[in-house]
């Protein structure tokens, strides 16, 4: 007898490079992916989508002369599509983080100017003695041992000092030094203490310098690649003013939408930049991280007072879960956390059902509105199947649903420093294409 896992998954289509553009709507797929060139691997962005899904989309469904937008845009999967197709799309996130990658890999830098940059830098900073104090956060000394700080801001001060056309890239092979020198282990997402934490090396300022020049090492090898598409790419990438997927400017108009908006209650991504955020001095405070961390779509800050009230978004099945949650029906947690988790679900979806307001204003007639997100969350015991419920929100605006596929997900580490008990993992990526009706 054969196990239902195994079942499950012999009825999925098994997909060997790309997705045809002739799947039929419904299926459920797996996809064995050719290796993608190194640009998409640059940066951190613990929740990409894989490039299957946007291309897929672009070759389906885009004109030559379409404009699309991604408005939850974090490491620029769909913009390197876009480039690669030679279509023109407008981009935003709200995360500086993300905002630098893109600004990267949006750009052509020549390898060769970056290289002697880099051996000016190293060699300035191998001779200095004295290393500055500038950036401040808590824990700092818990995760970074004191030679590495050194390191990171001697590192800091020539960056600033070199021509700034070449700096978003420094900047980037900076933030790669700054995880990996970290006392996190690799692998790690979070930033937090755990029993588990495995012996670190002990680290000098010249281990710093090697890394950083090995993460520049990389991005050139990204870019030798990468540059030739760059070149031959004579559409347009812009990045809106706007940095909330909430609020699109009202001029703006697209053809397609294509995105993957934030997991509910899986990934913090404030959080897992921490340390990037403060050492490329993208917050200048711990409170100033927490305030962006507020203006997260999925945010878990939520003042106490708010979450004692039982949040009704209008949606019947919707509002079950929520107060399910509220309730703690499956799942008592301590101290107000199903108060809390409760909250976080409504407001998510309330801000989603915010953002596709704003989408049908900026998308044509006809426009489509192409998102991939997980099927199902498990919060306090309670299976949310996100994914669906987005959909009915939008058809309730104006949107049609067109198309859909479930994708399996492979060794995504998604929800990892959570409590086992109350949240679960994601075990598809969910793909809906919805039309704009009026
Ligand atoms: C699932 S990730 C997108 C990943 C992207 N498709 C990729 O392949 O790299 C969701 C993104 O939404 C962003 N985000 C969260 N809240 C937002 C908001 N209010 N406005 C704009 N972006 C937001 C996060 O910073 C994150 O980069």
């Amino acid at each position: 007898m054969i196990n239902t896992v195994e079942q499950q998954f012999r009825s999925y289509s098994q997909i060997v490079g790309e997705i045809p553009d002739n799947l039929e709507s419904e299926k459920f797929i797996t996809v064995e992916r050719v290796p993608p060139i190194k640009v998409y691997s640059l940066g951190f962005q613990p929740a990409k989508f894989i490039p299957e899904i946007p291309r897929w989309f672009l070759k389906k469904y885009a004109d030559p002369d379409f404009t699309i937008l991604d408005p939850f845009c974090g490491s620029g999967t769909t913009l390197l599509e876009a480039i690669q197709q030679n279509i023109s799309a407008y981009w935003l996130d709200y995360h500086p983080l993300s905002c630098l990658i893109c600004q990267v890999k949006t750009t052509v830098f020549s390898t060769q100017e970056i290289l002697e940059a880099t051996t000016q830098i190293i060699e300035k900073t191998s001779t200095q003695k004295f290393a500055p104090a500038t950036i401040n956060f808590s824990n700092k000394d818990f995760w970074f041992q004191q030679p590495v700080q050194e390191g990171l801001e001697l590192l800091r001060e020539q960056i600033l000092l070199a021509e700034s056309s070449l700096q978003p890239l420094l900047w980037l092979a900076f933030a790669s030094t700054v995880r990996k020198t970290s006392n996190m282990n690799d692998g790690m997402i979070l930033a937090a203490r755990r029993s588990h934490i495995e012996k670190i090396p002990i680290r000098s300022r010249s281990d710093v310098f090697q890394y950083f020049q090995h993460y520049v090492k990389q991005s050139i090898e990204a870019f030798v690649e990468w540059n030739p598409f760059l070149n031959k790419f004579d559409a347009k990438i812009q990045q809106l003013s706007s940095q909330d997927a909430r609020q699109l400017p009202e001029q703006l108009k697209v053809d397609a939408i294509i995105t993957s908006p934030p997991y509910i209650n899986a990934i913090d991504y404030v959080w897992a930049s921490k340390f990037e955020l403060h050492w490329l001095g993208l917050v200048n405070s711990n409170q100033e991280r927490l305030n962006l961390y507020s203006k997260e779509i999925g945010t878990e800050r939520i003042p106490k007072q708010e979450c004692k009230e039982l949040g009704k978004t209008g949606y019947l099945h919707l509002d079950r879960l929520i107060e399910d949650i509220y309730y703690g029906k499956r799942y008592q947690a301590t101290s107000g956390q199903n108060q809390l988790r409760s909250r976080v679900v409504y407001q998510y979806f309330m801000d989603m059902k915010s953002h596709f307001l704003q989408s049908l204003k900026v998308l044509k007639k006809g426009g489509y509105y192409c998102f991939s997100v997980g099927d199902v969350s498990n919060i306090c015991g309670v299976e949310i199947p996100v994914a669906s419920l987005l959909s009915e929100i939008a058809f309730d605006l104006g949107f049609k649903q067109i198309f859909t596929f479930n994708l399996l997900l492979k060794n995504r580490r998604l929800n990892l420093p959570r409590n086992v008990n109350w949240a679960g993992t994601i075990k598809h990526d969910t793909t809906i294409v919805l039309e704009k009706l009026n």
